[in-house]
């Protein structure tokens, strides 16, 4: 039960002289600052997050504490989309974006995702696990706490499913994310018959993820995966107990939103591309937008609707989409600066976006804010002003972070 806790027991961890305690609590203005602030925690969980002066719970000989000397506090990032497990490089592709090639150019070329998976299909789990491993660190110190991870690199279910095994494994390591997985069956085409492709993908992959991954996904797209074959994925993933998530018109309006909203989707992705009608879709069937001003700006196009997101009364995430091809960024400090910067959101909402957002693109209710019984992921940042985390640009504001109630960082 949230909020209870034994009488008596002494804090493991106490952060105190918190200058702004970032709690997002819904019933303080956005994002819920508390001024001269303490946090608690018991075990994996929040003990206590509030004025100093109201704080009802000891530290005891065990207690590590923490003085934050006035610094402002925040919740964990929850990165909720992220393609983290490849193997191989592709800044020739940039280059030649730089010089006028589109996305879409280099895929018909052979290049893009398929450049990828030729490269990531036959690594084996420890290679696999290596890159990750490292990314999930550079994640972990710029103050992702939990983070999703999809695979969609593979074509064949045996390399998914390496990839989905590799995510889980850098998941259970210290100094790294905690670990949602997206199985992503549908993301390039493979080389082949795409109806033997979909259908092996129906009758052995999904029964295979199911004990692997969480979540389903699907790349909508023109070039990549109809609505209808999307559709066919995403209601036997539900057969199979796994919860989904759309790429949802990130090119153009392929008609992935309104799938989302039809299955009763977790979360739609990308959103560049989406009508009004959409989003208000979207707003209806309650499910969460997830925008990915990274790999927004790198390719080009519209801005991220989330000022659009807002006014239809959608719940608005911020992700990395951290992949080889439209996003390499670990950065969820970036990802707040451009949400305020390119997608219309208030320096409150892109904080929340990133944190409680995230959350709810994963259908996690015990993380993303600071409150009492929840999941005491938390970052201590560098400054005493939590505006800073978008305001200041391109650096690390992250001088701490505490993951399930320990300090793991610095
Ligand atoms: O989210 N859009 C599809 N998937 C990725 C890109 C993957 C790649 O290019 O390797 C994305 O942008
Ligand atoms: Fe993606």
């Amino acid at each position: 039960m949230i909020g209870a806790r034994p009488r008596g027991d002494a804090a493991n961890l106490l952060v105190t002289n918190i200058g702004q305690l970032v709690t997002g609590d819904p019933r303080l203005p956005a994002p819920g600052v508390v001024e001269g602030a303490v946090l608690a925690a018991l075990g994996d969980r929040i003990a206590y997050a509030g004025p100093a002066s109201d704080l009802d719970i000891a530290n005891g000989p065990e207690t590590i504490e923490v003085d934050a000397h006035g610094a402002a506090v925040i919740p964990g990032f929850v990165d909720a989309h992220t393609h983290l497990v490849w193997l191989g490089e592709r800044s020739e592709e940039y280059a030649l974006r730089a010089a006028g090639a589109s996305y879409e150019e280099i895929a018909e070329r052979g290049g893009g995702i398929r450049s990828t998976v030729r490269a990531t299909a036959a690594g084996s789990l420890d290679e696999l696990i290596a890159v990750t491993r490292g990314r999930a660190r550079r994640m972990l110190r710029q103050g992702t706490t939990t983070v999703e991870v999809k695979s969609g690199y593979g074509q064949t279910q045996e390399a998914e499913m390496r990839q989905l095994q590799a995510a889980l494994g850098v998941g259970t390591e210290p100094d790294t994310p905690d670990v949602v997985t997206t199985y992503l069956p549908l993301h390039g085409i493979p080389d082949g018959d795409r109806a033997a492709y979909l259908a092996e993908v129906l009758g052995a992959g999904l029964p295979a993820a199911a004990s692997l991954a969480g979540y389903v996904d699907c790349f909508c797209e023109i070039g990549a995966w109809g609505v209808e074959e999307c559709e066919r994925l995403l209601l036997a993933a539900r057969a199979h107990g796994l919860r989904t998530k759309v790429h949802a018109e990130q090119r153009s309006r392929s008609g992935g939103s309104a799938l989302a909203a039809r299955v009763a989707a977790v979360s739609a992705d990308h959103l560049d591309h989406a009508s009004d009608g959409d989003l208000r879709g979207l707003a209806e069937a309650g499910v969460t937008g997830v925008l990915l001003p990274g790999a927004s700006l790198v390719l080009g196009g519209p801005p991220p609707p989330g000022r659009r997101l807002v006014e239809a009364g959608v719940t608005v995430a911020l992700a990395t989409d951290c992949n080889p091809g439209t996003c390499w960024c670990e950065s969820m400090p970036l990802m707040v600066s451009l949400g305020v910067a390119t997608a219309g959101l208030t320096p409150a909402e892109a904080l929340l976006a990133a944190t409680a957002g995230g959350a709810a693109a994963l259908g996690l209710t015990d993380r993303g804010r600071l409150l009492l019984g929840l999941r005491c992921d938390a970052l201590l940042l560098d400054t005493s002003n939590w505006l800073d985390v978008g305001y200041h640009l391109g650096v690390n504001p992250v001088a701490g972070v505490i993951a399930a109630g320990r300090l793991v960082e610095p």
